[in-house]
């Protein structure tokens, strides 16, 4: 028989482990409601040419990393490596675009064909936010401190904001000319992937991690240099914020983001606990994307945050949880019709309830109780379902009789009043 496997770079999340994935995003979806974000659900499968577009063919996301096919109308279509470009383009085809300013999130899986590594796989998620429509100074800020934050909520450790400005395409362009120059000249001097870079994406090799390239490129042209007053003072008020905000950050004038859309701030945030594949959440703005993929000049700006890195970052604490709040044991085919109709009727309040479906000896299903550490026990019998009753029980252990109340079916105030003294004053988040 075969014995199918999942696809490289692709994980199954199981349930021990999607209570940990649950809470954390329990947790974010708080923070953007208090930050009046609303949620925007775009197809994983988009048009090829979107991204093609979106991101920029010399990208290595676009040329080495999408997944992209045909389908049997011979559509070239991707499944979506980001969510940026698929926000722009169903606000453009929304006509939502009206209003003048969105703040936006989406939750859910990205795919690139990238070397799977620990915090690095081929179908991963992300958190992203985008604020559509907001031009000042103050929605930078807003956005890194909306990031910043939720980070923080979660309790993640030893974090570090770098922050930079690409400047506008007139900036970027004037600083290309002279960067291309300077890189004729040391081209032989560069390493081969940077050396490849140099046609598609000059741009990315500032971003090499090859030391002797990065060493060299010391003395090459800087970006900052080329800056007008305009994108400078822009920066400039940034960093003084965040320094209000007490947000600690560095500057690195090599961060240049992979994706082609961004103008002036850029940034990421990574962790030191992280090993190679450190950073946790990048973005930046991106105000000609819109009108490049068709839309009005609309600015934007915002981030996403990698879901599987966060996981990884988040403690132990987040990991606890309730597994049972009350467990129905019961025997009999009268009992168990009854146990159901209880069942239905304890899942309208906040508690979890499990009734044992497995027919069972008393003593079997006492010991499952147990074992879920459930805080609580129903008993009913083929004795109990003849007086039309039940027993609720505090459960401490096997032995324990504490706590213990017969109801009547159909009693439903004392019930109430039973769950509302024993379990839902107490009932964990
Ligand atoms: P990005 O930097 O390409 O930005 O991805 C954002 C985050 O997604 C990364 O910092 C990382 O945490 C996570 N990530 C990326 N690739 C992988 C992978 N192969 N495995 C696991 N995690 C990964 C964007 O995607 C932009 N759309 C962000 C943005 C939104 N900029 C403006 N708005």
């Amino acid at each position: 028989m075969n014995n199918f496997k999942n696809l490289r770079g692709t994980v199954d999340l199981l349930p021990d482990q999607l209570i940990k994935w649950q809470n954390v995003e329990k947790i974010i979806l708080e923070q953007l409601f208090r930050s009046s974000v609303k949620e925007i659900r775009t197809p994983i499968l988009e048009m090829t040419d979107l991204f093609l577009r979106g991101i920029g063919e010399g990208t290595d996301v676009v040329s080495k990393e999408m997944y992209t096919f045909l389908d049997r109308g011979k559509r070239s279509c991707t499944l979506r490596p980001e969510g940026t470009a698929s926000v722009a383009r169903a606000l453009i085809q929304n006509g939502l675009l009206t209003k003048p300013f969105q703040k936006l999130w989406y939750m859910g899986p990205m795919f690139r064909y990238e070397r799977p590594q620990a915090g690095r796989q081929r179908q991963f998620h992300q958190l992203g936010v985008e604020f559509i429509g907001y031009e000042s100074v103050r929605s930078d800020i807003e956005i890194i401190t909306l990031a910043w934050d939720i980070l923080e909520k979660l309790g993640i450790k030893e974090l570090n904001l770098e922050i930079n400005t690409l400047g506008d395409h007139v900036d970027r362009s004037n600083f290309q000319k002279a960067f291309l120059k300077w890189l004729e000249v040391n081209k032989n001097s560069l390493d081969q992937d940077s050396q490849r870079r140099i046609d598609k994406n000059p741009l990315r090799i500032l971003d090499t991690k090859n030391i002797k390239t990065k060493k060299i490129l010391e003395d090459s042209p800087r970006l900052f240099d080329f800056l007008s007053e305009k994108s400078l003072d822009r920066y400039l008020t940034i960093k003084e914020k965040l320094k209000l905000l007490k947000i600690p950050f560095i500057e690195n004038f090599n961060l240049v983001r992979g994706l082609d859309y961004y103008t002036h701030t850029a940034f990421e945030i990574t962790s030191g606990l992280l090993g190679s594949q450190a950073t946790v959440c990048g973005g930046g703005r991106y105000d000609n994307l819109i009108n490049q993929m068709g839309g009005a000049e609309i600015p934007a700006i915002g981030f996403a945050i990698g879901l599987e890195r966060l996981i990884l970052l988040s403690g132990n604490e987040l990991e606890k949880s309730r597994e049972t709040d009350i467990y129905i044991v019961n025997k009999g085919s009268n009992a168990e019709t009854l146990a159901m109709q209880l069942s239905r009727k304890l899942r309208n309040y906040n508690l979890i309830t499990e009734l044992d479906l497995s027919g069972s000896s008393f003593s079997k299903q006492l010991k499952k109780a147990n074992k879920l550490k459930s805080r609580c026990i129903i008993v009913i019998g083929d004795i109990e379902a003849l007086k039309n009753e039940f027993v609720i029980r505090l459960f401490i252990n096997v032995n324990s009789k504490n706590q213990e109340e017969t109801i009547s079916f159909g009693d439903d105030i004392k019930l109430d009043n039973w769950l509302k003294k024993n379990l839902l004053s107490t009932v964990l988040p």
